[in-house]
């Protein structure tokens, strides 16, 4: 089906909208402090089915349900561990994601058939009065096309989602730049299954330890998303590791020499040290390079053949989830 798309600023007629559609089992596009998101009504079993539809996302890849600040969690999972409450107090509303056992009251589509369920208060105002508007557990992927760049401003959604979806509100470029942290909190100790702006170790200075989750050749995955592409710009795309960022310079010129429409991603040191003229440059620290990242891939993929990236010397802290992002977009 085919309907016109229109971005809106957030207020009390895009909420009323917004709300109408998402009651009639539609989809709605909203901004978060992370990436934006595809929201649907939890409860409804067709809608959240729809969404799988609208993105093309492979069926066994659970969904995280978004609420309100005010919102009663112990009306959505069946066990809430004190640890996770101190992380709480500590990271929410924020671009933390906490899994818990469910209690089955939402669709069975939203986890996969899984018997957990994520969690996510996000802290953007404009995704809040979205929450609080609705006062319903909204389910919402990233608001692109499965396997695609994740979305930061409403144009990004739009030109991925155009005439898939009616509405999407608009609350400017999202600050954090990459998907929240999704922690596995069902055991003792809890378990980092995507690495995001609230580190491992920011987590365990609240709680005393956290576990980071490595997959083992043959295991079943615990997040079903990390086996998949993502995040991957539609141009070609190479990636050299720091210390091999002479030869990817080299490659750039080699690429230009042919014609080739090639432009270097990278930190701004390396920018400065080998000034490219054709640059997608992440920035200066971590918070930059992560708010930046899917922006500069969207560009490169607007104005190049070839993106020729070379990895940030930086790769601990807030920049794990940024590797982790470079390595799936880059293959
Ligand atoms: O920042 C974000 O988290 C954004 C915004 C919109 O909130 N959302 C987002 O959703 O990134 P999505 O669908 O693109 O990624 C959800 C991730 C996937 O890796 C999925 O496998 C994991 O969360 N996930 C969801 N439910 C899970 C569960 N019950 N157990 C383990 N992993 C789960
Ligand atoms: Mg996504």
């Amino acid at each position: 089906m085919i309907m016109e798309t229109q971005i809106l600023e957030i207020d009390e007629r895009s909420l009323a909208l917004s709300k109408k559609i998402i009651l009639s089992g539609g989809a709605v596009a909203f901004p978060t402090e992370t990436v934006y998101g595809l929201g649907a009504n939890a409860f409804d079993d067709n809608a959240v089915k729809n969404i799988f539809a609208i993105k093309g996302r492979p069926s066994d890849n659970p969904l995280i349900v978004h609420v309100h600040s005010g919102y009663n969690l112990s009306s959505l999972v069946s066990y809430i561990p004190e640890y996770t409450k101190l992380l709480s107090k500590a990271f929410l509303p924020g671009p933390l994601t906490m899994v818990y056992r469910s209690c089955n009251k939402v669709s069975p589509a939203v986890s996969c058939g899984l018997d957990t369920l994520a969690v996510r208060i996000p802290s953007h105002k404009g995704a809040q009065q979205f929450l609080k508007y609705l006062d319903l557990p909204i389910a919402a992927p990233s608001a692109n096309i499965s396997k695609h760049v994740s979305p930061v401003t409403a144009r990004h959604v739009y030109d991925d989602l155009k005439g898939r979806i009616e509405v999407i509100l608009d609350g400017g470029k999202c600050e954090g730049g990459i998907e929240s942290t999704v922690l596995d909190c069902t055991g003792d100790i809890p378990c980092v299954l995507r690495s995001g702006l609230v580190t491992a170790d920011m987590i365990a200075q609240v709680v005393g330890e956290c576990h980071e989750y490595v997959m083992k050749d043959g295991e079943k995955v615990r997040s079903p998303g990390m086996k998949y592409k993502h995040y991957s710009p539609n141009c070609q795309t190479i990636l050299f590791e720091y210390s091999d960022r002479a030869k990817a310079f080299a490659e750039y010129k080699e690429l230009k020499s042919q014609g080739k429409r090639a432009v270097i991603m990278c930190d701004n040191s390396v920018y400065e040290e080998l000034k490219p003229q054709d640059v997608l440059n992440l920035g200066k620290d971590e918070r930059e390079m992560a708010a930046n990242l899917y922006d500069k891939l969207r560009e490169g993929e607007r104005i190049a053949d070839i993106i020729v990236a070379v990895a940030p010397l930086k790769q601990d802290g807030v920049m794990v989830g940024v590797m982790n992002r470079m390595r799936k977009a880059f293959g």
